[in-house]
């Protein structure tokens, strides 16, 4: 059986569709799931969504993405800009990742402009709202493929 598709989400995405809806929309996390998994059936791949406002746990998830999935995409949401923890778990694990934003971190505020994860990433997708996770999925789905 193909091994699933990880879809990872960092702090305060949980309380999407009303924090700073200018900026992150108005789609729910559970709609982006929705969507997400439907995406996925099509192309043939189950999706396993988490978030998480704790550092540790998503390093946790991103290491069992690394040992039970085929690929993650992961918005790291504010640990982009901070987190040398998830930097090395996703240098540890040997899937291919996207890192994907729903806003565009080089267009706000001087201190969201460096990510610690871009590096330890396959690609990046920003700026797009709910579709960035769409758009990643897609990418992952084609790099898989290949
Ligand atoms: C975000 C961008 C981050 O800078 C911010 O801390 C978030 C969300 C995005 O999806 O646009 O929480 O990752």
């Amino acid at each position: 059986m193909t091994k699933p598709i990880y879809i990872l989400n960092g702090p305060n995405l949980n309380l999407l569709g009303q924090r700073e809806p200018e900026i992150y929309g108005h789609q729910t996390l559970d709609g982006i799931e929705a969507a997400c998994a439907e995406t996925a059936k099509t192309a043939g791949y189950e999706i396993v969504f988490h978030q998480s406002n704790i550092e540790g746990e998503i390093v946790d998830q991103i290491q069992e993405a690394g040992a039970k999935g085929c690929g993650l995409i992961i918005n790291p949401a504010a640990y982009t800009h901070t987190s040398i923890a998830i930097h090395d778990a996703l240098k540890s694990v040997d899937v291919p990742s996207i890192e994907i934003h729903l806003s565009q971190p080089a267009k706000r505020e001087s201190y969201r402009r460096l990510s610690f994860v871009s590096e330890a990433v396959t690609g990046t997708i920003s700026g797009f709202g709910a579709d960035s996770y769409d758009l990643g999925l897609h990418a992952l789905i084609n790099l898989l493929k290949t």
